[in-house]
């Protein structure tokens, strides 16, 4: 029986509450396809670092290295400021394990009502590739004449060849393998005058590779309203760090609420183990009343099956996962009463069925 150790970082808030029914539906999927699991929970978090100092320890990553993948809850928290856990721990296991593709499928589900009107399951279906290294994500700049009134922040965005080529390749090779085979890129050439027409020329010039593939452009400002009035129209789409995370937000809002959206941080010349976990965050707000919905966990874990080499135990989560949206119990985020618990259970047994 094939057998997977992965690091589970529930982390902070409803991260807590939604990783243990991710990884029941995966049990219920390993029972019934034969995969075995190791779990190998840690407990790095906002918590963790109020207790240490530290977000991780200083071997954090070497600890999970060789794991075969990394099941995400959500980090951050109102006890530390955002940068300093987001980059203690997550931004930390991107970078230094080289994910720098961050896969999000945008998918009206059925059971779930698009806010916009006459959308039905099946019209949106496209995937944001967001490159997930580097970009407007940086850590070069700083503050000059601080508390002074002539002080300056600056903070420079890093695109390199290297990096902005492979995220292109990515794109367009997951275009080939789609029937649509569109290629969106995000941009803003005609105010960031340096880096973004860098970013038109390296997709240019990687479109013209793949003859097969029909590549366009928008600005970020109109693709985001695209997205709201012609979600339709697209397929892959290929965005900066920044742009990508605004565009996976502002998608699953489109296809009824992010609590559904699965992510997939991978490496994929798989040198480093790749991470899965939901979209959304923390969500503390609503954390500590059961009532968060674990669907977006649960996807991201059918994600780590498919990049595992089991692509029936995968799709067999997502049907169960539509099962469920369409006769299933539901959270109150999507219109019920149902308790976190109670949605896992009954996406466990639909897998089990
Ligand atoms: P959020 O995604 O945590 O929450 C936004 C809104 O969506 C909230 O009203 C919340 O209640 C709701 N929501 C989110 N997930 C839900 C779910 N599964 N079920 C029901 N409702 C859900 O975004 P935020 O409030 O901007 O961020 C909170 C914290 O999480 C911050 O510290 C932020 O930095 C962090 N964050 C972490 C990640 C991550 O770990 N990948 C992602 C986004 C935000
Ligand atoms: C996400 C989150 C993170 C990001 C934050 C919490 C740093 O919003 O995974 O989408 O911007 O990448
Ligand atoms: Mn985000």
């Amino acid at each position: 029986m094939p057998s997977h150790t992965i690091a589970v970082i529930a982390g902070d808030g409803i991260g807590k509450e939604v990783v243990p029914e991710g990884i029941r539906v995966l049990e219920a999927a390993g029972r019934k396809f034969g995969i075995d699991f190791r779990w190998d929970e840690l407990p790095w978090s906002c918590d963790y670092y109020l207790e240490h100092g530290r977000m991780m320890p200083e071997d954090g990553l070497a600890t999970i290295r060789h794991h075969d993948g990394i099941f995400l809850g959500a980090v951050g928290y109102p006890t530390v400021p955002d940068h300093v856990s987001l980059w203690g721990l997550l931004i930390a296991i991107r970078r230094g394990f080289q994910q720098y593709a961050n896969i999000r499928p945008v998918r009206l589900m059925p059971g779930i009502t698009s806010p916009l009107r006459d959308r039905l399951p099946g019209d949106i279906d496209f995937i944001v590739v967001r490159e997930n290294s580097e970009g407007e994500y940086s850590a070069i700049g700083g503050i000059s004449f601080e508390d002074t009134d002539d002080e300056v922040v600056m903070q420079t965005s890093v695109f390199s060849r290297r990096g902005v080529d492979r995220i292109m390749r990515y794109a367009f090779e997951l275009a080939r393998s789609r029937p649509a085979r569109q290629v969106t890129s995000a941009t803003k050439s005609n105010g960031m005058s340096i880096s973004m027409p860098y970013w038109d020329k390296r997709f240019q010039l990687m479109a013209e590779r793949y003859p097969d593939v029909t590549p366009s452009q928008f600005h970020i400002d109109i693709l985001s309203a695209h997205f709201v009035r012609n979600p339709d129209r697209f397929d892959v789409v290929v965005a900066s760090n920044l742009f990508g995370d605004i565009l996976s937000d502002l998608g699953p809002a489109c296809t009824g609420t992010i609590a559904i959206a699965p992510s997939a941080n991978l490496n994929p010349e798989r040198d480093f183990p790749s991470m899965f976990e939901p979209v959304h965050g923390s969500a503390p707000d609503i954390h500590g009343r059961n009532i968060a919905n674990p669907i977006g966990q649960i996807w991201s874990g059918a994600m780590m099956l498919d990049h595992l080499g089991h692509s029936q135990a995968s799709d067999a989560i997502v049907r169960a996962i539509e099962t469920v949206l369409t006769e299933g119990p539901r959270t109150p985020d999507i219109g019920g009463t149902a308790t976190t618990q109670e949605l896992g259970r009954a996406i466990a047994e639909a897998v089990s069925n």
